[in-house]
């Protein structure tokens, strides 16, 4: 056993792992561009506050998971907290760059990593990575449909088949408090009912037992009275014109009162994203929602928004799972030698083929030729460039080692010889 392992909960992405991660970031960046959606980086740490007044002091998210960051000693000491998501610190740098006098909305885009201190198990880590998507300044409902249409294009694009969007809208401040004292008289009613750790939150959060993963909460759930059943006129408009605008894109979607999510800042549209057939929160592959004051409780004027966030760890693990392998750039060629220690030789023209644009590797170690061609070979190099005694009238020996023949090519020439060779090469293998 090794005596340092990963921190529980967090783990290695090795390099096969870690080009798949590559792909889907690469898919999402281009979506972002295509749908102007601006990237920006914002600190992986805050000050609490910013998650405490942004995200809710009563959520999971910061009462039970999140990593409070206590520097040693100074002014901050323990005042900071790492991310557990991106939307809180967003939105301060949305308020602390007056972005509000940009064009509105002000559609921004980050990917990066998140923490979170919650019971790992499988698709759930310490550390995980998300695809964040925000439109701040846009009040909807046509935002609204376009944001769940880029993370359905996103899942398409990446290769990740039958994913679904399950829509609710948890009405607003005007809306959402008379029916929160209806759903805890109701579950007061059938507290016995309960799972046990369900009562408690009767009084803190009731909506969150509409989430409940406990089947005996799930059975007294199926005839809880619904918020769409008590909305104000402007969140029942507002539910009905984004389910229009889905019709429209043509984009199916079940309507789920279960999809509650987990911050306080929500309000009016929340969507999540699952595989057919896979159920549990764990399982989500990712979601959002508008938050239509959040702006305003991180010090901005009252302003409009939604976002979402994608867990790219999940999108990662169901690739690998459909046995999604991202192929490395192989070298075109390695430069190899008879004489084991012109090391500094090798080393220098495998230089040149690099500053020309070809991936190129040099040997340098000091095996012997046979080995050296053995290595190149398994490193999936199309070509071995030998150096030996032609070098002294110009000229190198260069290898096809699949096809196992070989000539001799004037130095001057490698570049463009290997260049013409390598794309014949592809064109063979049927890649390019
Ligand atoms: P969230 O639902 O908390 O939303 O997280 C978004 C996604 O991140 C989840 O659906 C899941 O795929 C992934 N995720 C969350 N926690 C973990 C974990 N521990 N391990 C692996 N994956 C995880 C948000 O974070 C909101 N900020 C989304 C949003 C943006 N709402 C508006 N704008």
């Amino acid at each position: 056993m090794p005596s340092y392992r990963a921190p529980r909960g967090t783990r290695d992405i090795l390099p096969a792992q870690r080009r798949i991660f590559a792909h889907v970031e690469s898919v999402a960046t281009g979506l972002a561009e295509r749908y102007g959606y601006r990237s920006l980086d914002v600190p992986t740490f805050e000050h609490s506050a910013v998650f405490e007044r942004g995200l809710g002091t009563a959520t999971d998210i910061v009462e039970k998971e999140l990593f409070r960051v206590s520097p040693s000693r100074g002014e901050e000491k323990d005042r900071l907290a790492l991310r557990p998501e991106a939307t809180a610190g967003i939105i301060r740098a949305y308020v602390e760059h007056g972005m509000h006098t940009l064009p509105q909305p002000v559609r921004l885009g980050l990917i990066g990593p998140m923490f979170r201190y919650d019971r790992p198990q499988a698709g759930r880590y310490r550390q995980h990575y998300q695809w964040d998507i925000e439109a701040i300044g846009d009040p909807g409902p046509g935002v609204d449909a376009e944001l769940v249409e880029l993370a359905l294009r996103f899942y398409a694009d990446s290769g990740v088949a039958g994913v679904q969007v399950k829509l609710n809208t948890i009405g607003d401040p005007v809306c959402r408090p008379g029916y929160l004292v209806i759903l805890a008289g109701y579950y007061r009613e059938h507290a016995d009912a309960l799972a046990p750790a369900d009562r408690a939150r009767i009084e803190t959060n009731p909506m969150r037992l509409l989430d409940s993963k406990e089947a005996t909460t799930q059975a007294v759930n199926r005839d809880a009275p619904l918020l769409w059943d008590h909305l104000c006129d402007p969140c029942s408009a507002h539910f009905a014109a984004v389910r229009l605008h889905l019709d429209a894109l043509g984009i199916p979607y079940q309507l789920a009162p279960e999809i509650v999510r987990g911050q306080d800042y929500y309000t009016r549209t929340t969507f999540e994203f699952f595989r057919a057939g896979a159920e549990g929160q764990q399982d989500a592959l990712g979601g959002g929602g508008r938050y239509d004051g959040l702006v305003e409780v991180l010090g901005g004027r009252p302003t409009p928004g939604i976002g979402f966030a994608l867990g790219l760890d999940r999108v990662v693990n169901a690739l690998m799972a459909a046995g999604f392998e991202a192929p490395e750039l192989a070298p075109v060629a390695v430069v190899v030698g008879a004489d084991p220690e012109a090391t500094a030789t090798r080393l220098r023209i495998a230089t040149e083929l690099r500053a020309a644009g070809l991936a190129a590797r040099a040997e340098l170690s000091q095996k012997k030729l046979g080995k050296q061609l053995e290595t190149a070979a398994r490193d999936g190099a199309h070509f071995a460039a030998i150096v030996g005694d032609e070098l002294d009238a110009g000229q190198i020996l260069l290898r096809d080692l699949p096809a196992g023949t070989q000539k001799a090519v004037p130095l001057v020439d490698l570049v463009k010889e290997l260049t013409r060779a390598s794309r014949t090469h592809r064109h063979g293998a049927g890649e390019a």
